[in-house]
């Protein structure tokens, strides 16, 4: 048996699978039966901020200003009464599950400005969470905002957060950023504790029957993995937090993949929506296989081996393994004639 043993943004974890926020996180029963089966951490679904402004508003609607913009919220948001557990069920959960479960519990906020929405941290931190998972998904419409504002918008909100708790603190990035590894820098100058590697965005397809824009979830498939070992293998040992990959982790030899590439852990979610909690004890027992096979005796050696600096063709991460990829495709000389 390997050690399968790791640290993530300061916490000792027992395995390097941890389940990030979904439904499935949403109850005492779900984390209870996540621990059973292996899973070293949890991510709570999270309180969002405008879930957490409209908190605010309910208590003000008295007043014709809170009415309104209750309504108007409400107009934009229509689920957000009704998403999780709301901000009081989720400080409850976390207490319970602290009582219940002895693997860290990770609250998660999920907003764009700094504001009051930003106290949850302090209250999340003092109902009993390890850790907070900053998750920073937006969409960068307004064509007048530049990608200097926006980035600096991000250091400015982990600040903020920080200064709200002493629990480490893990940001949750999308992957679509100029310079993303400039801003993975800064964000661990300004205090991250660990960036989770990427979002996945939920893109609205079109109806063009009822010539609407459908919005529609769907769980995660393996390919995906490959845009976040790419970017965990290229900023592993070039900032200051501690790496995660979400989105894409289905099997063992995905979690293989993550910790070579440099992140610390991998989380899960669809492959755990889709199969049970059960799927966790198959992922671990199968990556303590691989480890035996290959001569690991822990998960720690395995982390950054196959990073951008500790492969001999680094290349492979930049500019030109994508000319060499291009090249590499042979046309069927069928296809002309069809
Ligand atoms: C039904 C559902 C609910 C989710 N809720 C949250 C959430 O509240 N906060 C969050 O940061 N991510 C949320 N996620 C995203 C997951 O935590 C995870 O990052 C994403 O699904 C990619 O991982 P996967 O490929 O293992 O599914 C949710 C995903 C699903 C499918």
């Amino acid at each position: 048996m390997s050690d399968l043993s790791t640290s993530y943004m300061g916490l000792s974890l027992k395995a390097p699978l941890i389940a990030s926020a979904s439904p499935m996180c949403d109850s005492i029963e779900g984390i209870c039966k996540l621990e059973d089966h292996g899973i070293a951490a949890v991510v709570l679904p999270s309180l969002f901020e405008e879930q957490l402004d409209l908190e605010s508003l309910t208590v003000d609607a008295d007043l014709e200003r809170g009415a309104n913009a209750y309504a108007e919220a409400l107009d934009y948001f229509p689920d957000l009464q009704t998403y999780n557990l709301g901000p009081d069920g989720c400080l409850d959960l976390i207490r319970t599950a602290k009582a219940r479960v002895q693997i860290p519990v990770i609250a998660s906020l999920n907003g764009v400005t700094t504001g009051g929405w930003l106290e949850y941290a302090k209250l999340m931190q003092e109902a009993g969470a390890d850790g907070i998972e900053l998750n920073t998904y937006s969409i960068a419409t307004d064509p007048a905002r530049t990608a200097a504002e926006i980035e600096q918008g991000y250091v400015d909100l982990v600040k903020a957060v920080k200064s709200q708790v002493t629990i480490p603190v893990a940001v949750k990035l999308s992957p679509f950023f100029s310079a993303p590894a400039n801003l993975s820098r800064r964000l661990a100058d300004a205090g991250a504790d660990a960036l989770v590697l990427f979002n996945r965005f939920y893109q609205p397809d079109f109806d063009i029957e009822e010539r609407e824009v459908a919005a529609a979830l769907t769980l995660s498939r393996p390919e995906e993995l490959l845009m976040r070992l790419h970017w965990v293998a290229i900023l592993f040992g070039h900032v200051g937090a501690d790496l995660a990959v979400t989105g894409g982790v289905h099997a063992a030899s995905d979690v293989v993949k993550c910790l070579m590439a440099g992140a610390k852990v991998a989380c899960s979610t669809s492959a755990l929506l889709e199969n049970g909690p059960g799927h966790a004890e198959r992922v671990l027992r199968d990556l303590d296989r691989w480890l035996d096979e290959h001569d690991f005796d822990s998960v720690r050696e395995m982390v950054g081996s196959m990073s951008r600096d500790a492969v001999p063709n680094p290349s492979a991460y930049e500019r030109g393994n994508y000319m060499k990829v291009l090249s590499s495709y042979v046309l069927r000389p069928d296809v002309l004639g069809r």
